[in-house]
């Protein structure tokens, strides 16, 4: 069962996001403008993907899920492809020693089956060796589409319950969600997609059903805490009305 649905209840406001899901874009753009390889700015983006660890870690927020790789990523030239794969190992094998000291627990969602073996290797023993952490839960998804994970979802209830074949009115919307790769995690309160474009771009299209909508002009390279800050201030003021009137909510304070 996912721990929350806004469709089904309404969660707790609060100033900062329990849940902050975020698109980095922007890389390719950050490095053409300095005449470098496209894959500069993906190396830079690790170091962004770093700061904002730490500055949501410190400010208090329980879930950060950052999309690295889309499954229509595949179709980018082949060298910038390789050069995601590296660096995605590299990552792993290099930062997870810091994601232990600052308590954070990672996983990954998205279809990992197509990645190389040492990466899937790499994957596994990382959630593995900080599955006891809780300060921060760190999701990278990878080789994740938000319509991949709507037929696994269903592919994997069905799967497990084929008594839904015969009724599939019993289906419901709890049933389903709990079969979503992140059914860990409340749905995200606010999302953030850097670069300046205004797409969601098949991320978690489920759960973003009542999420608040950030769009920062900033290259993701170039994003920190400051970002951070005012991507947070601005969601303070959100009148999050999850389907209710203004009035309602009034009457509510
Ligand atoms: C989008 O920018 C970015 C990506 C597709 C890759 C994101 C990867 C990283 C930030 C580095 C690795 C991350 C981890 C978690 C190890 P773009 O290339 O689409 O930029 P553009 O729109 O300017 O072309």
């Amino acid at each position: 069962m996912p721990v929350s649905s806004s469709t089904l209840d309404i969660p707790e406001h609060s100033s900062v996001p329990r849940h902050l899901a975020i698109i980095m874009d922007g890389n390719g753009r950050w490095a053409t403008d300095r005449f470098l390889p496209r894959t500069a700015g993906h190396m830079r983006g690790v170091q962004a993907v770093r700061r904002v660890v730490e500055s949501c870690g410190r400010r208090g927020v329980e879930f950060l899920t950052l999309f690295a790789f889309s499954s229509e990523n595949w179709r980018r030239p082949q060298e910038e492809v390789s050069l995601l794969m590296r660096l995605f190992i590299q990552t792993l094998e290099k930062e997870v020693g810091k994601l232990q000291e600052q308590g954070v627990r990672l996983r990954i969602v998205g279809d990992i089956g197509r990645f190389e073996p040492r990466l899937q290797e790499l994957i596994r023993d990382a959630e593995e060796s900080t599955v006891h952490n809780s300060t921060l839960n760190l999701t990278i998804a990878a080789n994740y589409g938000g319509r991949w994970d709507i037929l696994q979802a269903t592919q994997r209830l069905l799967a497990q319950h084929p008594e839904y074949a015969a009724h599939p009115e019993r289906i419901d919307e709890a049933a389903l969600a709990g079969y979503l790769s992140m059914a860990y995690a409340p749905e995200p309160d606010l999302f953030i997609r850097t670069g300046g474009e205004q797409r969601i771009s098949n991320f978690l299209i489920w759960q973003l059903a009542y999420t608040e909508l950030y769009f920062s002009p900033a290259y993701w390279p170039d994003f920190g805490p400051r970002d951070i800050d005012d991507a947070f201030a601005w969601y303070k003021d959100r009148e999050r009305r999850f389907g209710r009137t203004s009035a309602q909510l009034a009457d509510k304070n």
